[in-house]
């Protein structure tokens, strides 16, 4: 059998769910969309959530409404997927990376001011941090500088569904929940908590953003009387800006509700394998581990560094562990390399990428499967 880094699981419930939907009237624009975005809204706590057909779009969106213009200048990490850089580059912005902090992974946030204060007050326009393998960024930290520098935050949350930070009143602050950002996204591509098929959503405690990115899903077409300009009977509606087509269909919807149902057990569940691989690899002098284990962790991804990585991959695979490296710097690729910026400065992340490995995590997981994982890995490092 073929251990990969991630897997979807799929209940009789889930299948229950979307058959329901297929015997139904819609299969899209119908009843679905709001119940999946009523229950997950409430999951993160935002007052706002709008289903967009995946995480990639959602950041698009997000760009947009926020009102991103050609030549401005906005900051994210180099370690993600590509997609936290490229909702910047949609709008012909200038992406700005700022470095890692070696122990958690995440945005350094004493660079990013650094990295704030080396341009005149305006020039930055927005940030837009990652909640890199499920751990989410100090957002209040974040919004602290924001607010000081007059930015934008649209907090990316595809690894993070169910994570959360304590703040510095003690109080609990769920990824998502627009408490420090102006925009929250998930992605629910079958790899992360939540599989959709594809699939993305948007929170927001926002009214005017909210509004705006309801019409931009669909076409920029509205049927809400307050903002049409004439009224020719029922069926009219107007397009108001130029939108697009990103709507998840009910079918997903189904989906992602069934699945959101059971994220709070697959989340124990994650948090125990990763619990597990801690215990036994954090005396390791042949691995590097995060530091500790942290409350509010949504492990979306399990990582460990290692100097050989490139060997011991192979060795994995061969044993078929499929490991995975989250991610190569986005500096470093052939498009970015010549047109971001900051890119000297970004040494903790070029030397993390040197020997990061992802484990499989994944809720379904066996304890046999996980042991096997930790016996292959030492295996390795024994001979
Ligand atoms: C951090 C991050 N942001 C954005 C995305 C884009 O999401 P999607 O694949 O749903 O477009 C992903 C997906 O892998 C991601 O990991």
């Amino acid at each position: 059998m073929k251990l990969f880094y991630g897997a979807h699981n799929i209940s009789q419930k889930d299948i229950d769910s979307v058959v329901e939907v297929l015997k139904s009237d819609y299969l899209t624009q119908g009843p679905k969309v709001s119940e999946f975005e009523n229950k997950f809204s409430k999951f993160v706590g935002a007052k706002y959530a709008v289903a967009v057909s995946n995480g990639t779009v959602a950041l698009d969106l997000c760009t947009k409404v926020l009102g991103l213009k050609k030549n401005q200048n906005v900051i994210t990490t180099p370690i993600t997927f590509v997609a936290s850089a490229n909702c910047i580059r949609y709008r012909d912005a200038n992406v700005w990376f700022c470095d890692i902090n070696p122990d958690t992974y995440n945005i350094d946030l004493k660079k990013l001011e650094v990295l704030i204060k080396t341009k005149p007050k305006g020039f930055f326009s927005g940030i837009i941090p990652v909640n890199f393998a499920g751990l989410p960024v100090n957002l209040e930290e974040v919004s602290r500088i924001a607010k000081k520098y007059n930015l934008w935050i649209i907090e990316d949350s595809c690894h993070s569904p169910g994570g959360y930070i304590i703040n510095s009143t003690g109080k609990k602050i769920k990824c998502g929940s627009g408490t420090y950002s102006d925009l929250s996204i998930f992605s629910f591509h079958p790899v992360k908590h939540i599989a959709a098929g594809e699939g993305g959503m948007i929170t927001t405690n926002n009214k005017i953003l909210y509004d705006k990115l309801n019409i931009l899903r669909t076409h920029g077409i509205t049927k809400k009387k307050e903002l049409l300009n004439n009224n020719d009977g029922g069926w009219y509606y107007e397009m108001i800006d130029l939108g697009y087509n990103c709507r998840l269909s009910d079918i997903q919807c189904a989906l992602g509700i069934s699945q959101l149902d059971r994220i709070g057990q697959n989340l124990k569940k994650r948090w125990k394998i990763a619990e597990n691989y801690f215990n036994h690899f954090k005396n390791k002098n042949y691995i590097i581990s995060q530091s500790s284990l942290t409350k509010g962790h949504a492990y979306h991804l399990y990582i460990i560094q290692v100097k050989n990585r490139k060997e011991l991959y192979d060795f994995l695979a061969s044993n078929n562990i499929y490991c995975q490296i989250h991610y190569i710097p986005i500096h470093k690729f052939p498009y970015y390399s010549k047109i971001s910026n900051n890119n000297e400065n970004l040494i903790n992340s070029e030397e993390y990428y040197k020997k990061c490995l992802t484990l499989p995590i994944y809720p379904e997981l066996s304890k046999n499967d996980q042991q096997f994982v930790i016996n292959k890995i030492d295996e390795f490092f024994k001979c």
